[in-house]
């Protein structure tokens, strides 16, 4: 495996759909817990991987609305684990000018998780490096759902004209879309779908779908999917430039 990245080049925004961790533990005998439990390692060489390479905002799809109906002892495993995660890489955040930030049903969490994830959120809230957004009892339609609630209560109030209501109006509601579309959409695993995931912000994202499971993928496999990106033309539904940019030298290499 080898690839070659142009660090000029590196998407500013980047999503991941970490799939594949009970398929990781299952084919090593092991319970569904051990591959989430791997996974976490996964979450946090991305993440080192990410603040290095300059990338401005990295969100990982940690734990849909859907997740609720697995196993309870799968759920309560997945939320000890996310507050082991957040009061272990607490201080690296900090350290490292990383804002954390949680999108998705948070009220929903347990306490232990939402009082974890808030005093780090709180504690990062000023950081001007990475945005790492963990998207936690998250839904694509259920976000945009809100949304367009939220918009026809202020048609029905009359504060919002039915004619004001636009691209703009509705996506200024999406928490997904606070930072941005990604640029890059990564989904390990080996399935081929989105899974409701940044529905609304992935309409003109680059998809780049890995059959690693989660817990192998390693910051090559992240490289690979740099490399792919920077291979794209973006073309927005326009036609492709007629000029395109000098070639940048290779800075960084992965093998
Ligand atoms: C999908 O794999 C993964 C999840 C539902 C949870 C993701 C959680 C982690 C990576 C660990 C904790 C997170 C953080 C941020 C520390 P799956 O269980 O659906 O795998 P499968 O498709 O192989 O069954």
């Amino acid at each position: 495996m080898s690839s070659t990245i142009e660090l000029r080049n590196v998407p500013e925004r980047i999503a991941i759909t970490m799939d594949g961790n009970g398929r990781w533990a299952e084919l090593r005998g092991r319970p569904r817990l051990a591959g989430h439990r791997a996974g976490s390692h996964t979450v946090r060489r991305i993440v080192r991987a990410c603040r290095r390479l300059g990338v401005r905002e990295l969100t990982l799809y940690a734990f849909s609305e859907q997740n609720w109906g697995r196993p309870h002892g799968e759920v309560e495993g997945l939320m000890a684990l996310l507050e082991e995660y957040l009061l272990q890489e607490r201080d690296e955040i900090l350290q490292n000018g990383v804002r954390l930030r949680g999108i998705g049903s948070l009220d929903r969490l347990p306490a232990h998780v939402r009082g974890a994830l808030e005093a780090v959120t709180e504690a990062s809230q000023d950081h001007q490096g990475m945005t790492l957004t963990l998207a936690l009892s998250y839904g694509g339609r259920e976000e945009i759902v809100q949304a367009a609630r939220t918009l026809a209560a202020r048609c029905a109030e009359g504060s919002l004209a039915p004619e004001a209501v636009d691209e703009r109006a509705l996506e200024a509601l999406l928490p997904s879309m606070q930072c941005g579309a990604p640029d890059l959409m990564i989904r390990t695993g080996g399935e081929l779908r989105i899974s409701n995931f940044m529905l609304w912000g992935s309409a003109y994202s680059e998809l780049f779908f890995s059959d690693i499971l989660w817990p192998d993928f390693q910051v090559e496999h992240l490289y690979l999917a740099i490399a792919a990106f920077q291979r794209r033309q973006r073309r927005f539904g326009l036609v492709p430039p007629q000029q395109t940019t000098a070639p940048c030298p290779t800075l960084l290499s992965g093998s």
